[in-house]
């Protein structure tokens, strides 16, 4: 069992990146298992702040291998992006960075996809980000992709032949292309693919079991949150992929007995960006401080996050989908100066409690029943030790474990690496 995961439970931005960036040391490889540049990772130390979208969040920490694994989408204009700002970082990849060769392609005309289908949708969009997510899945899934290892066969072709279809998809929409916005962005894109060919493309299924054999251990790194998961999130409002802990295994290829902790990582608040129902959001002041404290605006967007209490009704159900073993919570400091903290532990429903998450939240009206604990009151984040942590905190967190029935193994209290507690 030396493949351990570490995934989001809420709507994702739980803080994944800063945790993996942590607890790399401990690991040999670091892998992506899905997702794309959706994502916005954000790490701290030393004074500098790295936001990564499709290169793993384990790159910073010695000499470590990371891989963007099968189950990943890639935008190669973003990923040269990407790597051209951390080499003038000072942090060159090319020998630590290795690329799944079945990883698919997101083309520039998968933007425009995304695009026209918000359009489509009005105002029952989804808030995607834009960056060609859905509909580079959509063609995974329909057996229509492009995979990096087809840079190394006869590409032009294949990809002529894609963008071809995806030109007749905006036509039939009537979505209007802008040829010379889209000649840029190929151009562009074409940069990027120059770009990843310095990198070594690879079977990851078989480097990774290869490494797992000779007793080498693997972290798995998650985007987006288990409430974002195309099966068991708030569907229709979610991201193309499986974001819970079953998309390691097939976003890497490694069998699920191989799997040993599954870290679930939470805010001890909560926040989503883009549409779709969230039963805790707060619309008043309260939200408000919530989203100052915390900077809540996104690391990819900018858009301001939504924010509520936390949703105990929603974290049991990521909890039991993904059999975590140690939870993480993060943010704590950012509830450092509020009198009194609500949970959610029950959802009532046409008048009766719920406490399983429904199938119909999408269309429900959903009225949060709240435990209420006193808030501590004092500042958290110059804090090293759980020995300093008031006794209202420590209240917090025994709630949160047995409500979650699983033990909180890390906490963090402020964005830096350093600013990170183990129990
Ligand atoms: P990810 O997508 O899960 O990696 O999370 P994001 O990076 O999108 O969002 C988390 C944000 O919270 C980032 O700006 C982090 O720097 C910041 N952050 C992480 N942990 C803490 C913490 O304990 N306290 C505070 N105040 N900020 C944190
Ligand atoms: P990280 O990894 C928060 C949200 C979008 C939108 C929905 C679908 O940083 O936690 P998509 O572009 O994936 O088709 O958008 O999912 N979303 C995220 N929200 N954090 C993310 O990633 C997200 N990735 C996608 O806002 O609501
Ligand atoms: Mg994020």
């Amino acid at each position: 069992m030396n493949i351990d995961v570490l995934l989001g439970l809420q709507w994702g931005d739980e803080g994944k990146g800063k945790v993996v960036d942590v607890l790399t040391p401990n690991y040999e490889l670091v892998c992506r298992f899905q997702g794309g540049p959706n994502a916005g990772h954000t790490l701290e130390f030393e004074g500098k702040k790295y936001v990564l979208r499709s290169i793993p969040s384990g790159i910073f920490q010695g000499n470590k291998v990371n891989i963007i694994g099968n189950g990943v989408v890639l935008d190669p204009a973003l990923f040269k992006v990407e790597v051209d700002q951390l080499a003038a970082s000072g942090h060159p990849l090319t020998e630590r960075l290795k690329i799944s060769k079945k990883a698919h392609l997101i083309m520039p005309t998968h933007r425009l996809l995304d695009a026209a289908n918000e359009a489509a949708k009005g105002a029952g969009k989804i808030g995607t980000t834009g960056k060609g997510i859905g509909p580079t899945y959509t063609d995974k899934i329909s057996r229509n992709g492009l995979r990096v290892g087809d840079i190394q066969l006869n590409f032009e072709e294949k990809y002529q032949a894609r963008k071809e279809r995806h030109l007749q998809m905006l036509a039939q929409m009537g979505y209007e292309v802008d040829q010379a916005a889209l000649a840029q962005a190929e151009a562009e894109w074409m940069e990027g693919v120059a770009c990843m060919k310095t990198f070594e493309f690879i079977d990851s299924e078989h480097y990774i079991n290869k490494h797992i054999k000779e007793g080498r251990k693997v972290l798995c790194e998650g985007a987006q949150g288990t409430m974002l998961d195309i099966d068991f999130g708030s569907y229709p409002f979610v991201t193309s992929s499986n974001t819970i802990c079953a998309g390691a295994c097939t976003g890497l290829g490694v069998a699920p007995q191989r799997i040993g902790k599954v870290y679930g990582i939470f805010k001890a608040y909560c926040t989503r960006v883009g549409s779709g129902p969230f039963p805790t959001e707060l619309f008043d002041e309260v939200g408000q401080k919530m989203r100052d404290n915390g900077h809540e605006y996104g690391s990819v967007t900018g858009r301001p996050r939504r924010c509520g209490w936390i949703d105990l009704v929603a974290l049991r159900y990521a909890v039991m989908i993904n059999g975590v073993t140690d939870l993480i919570m993060m943010k704590s400091d950012v509830l450092d100066d509020f009198e009194c903290i609500k949970a959610c532990v029950a959802y009532k429903i046409n008048g009766e409690e719920v406490e399983d998450f429904p199938f119909d939240i999408d269309s429900v009206e959903v009225e949060p029943v709240y435990a209420e604990l006193p808030g501590w009151n004092t500042p958290m984040s110059h804090m090293k030790s759980e020995d300093e942590f008031p006794e209202e905190f420590n209240q917090y967190l025994s709630f949160l474990e047995a409500e979650l029935g699983v033990n909180i193994s890390i906490v963090s209290v402020g964005p830096d690496r350093e600013q990170t507690i183990e129990r």
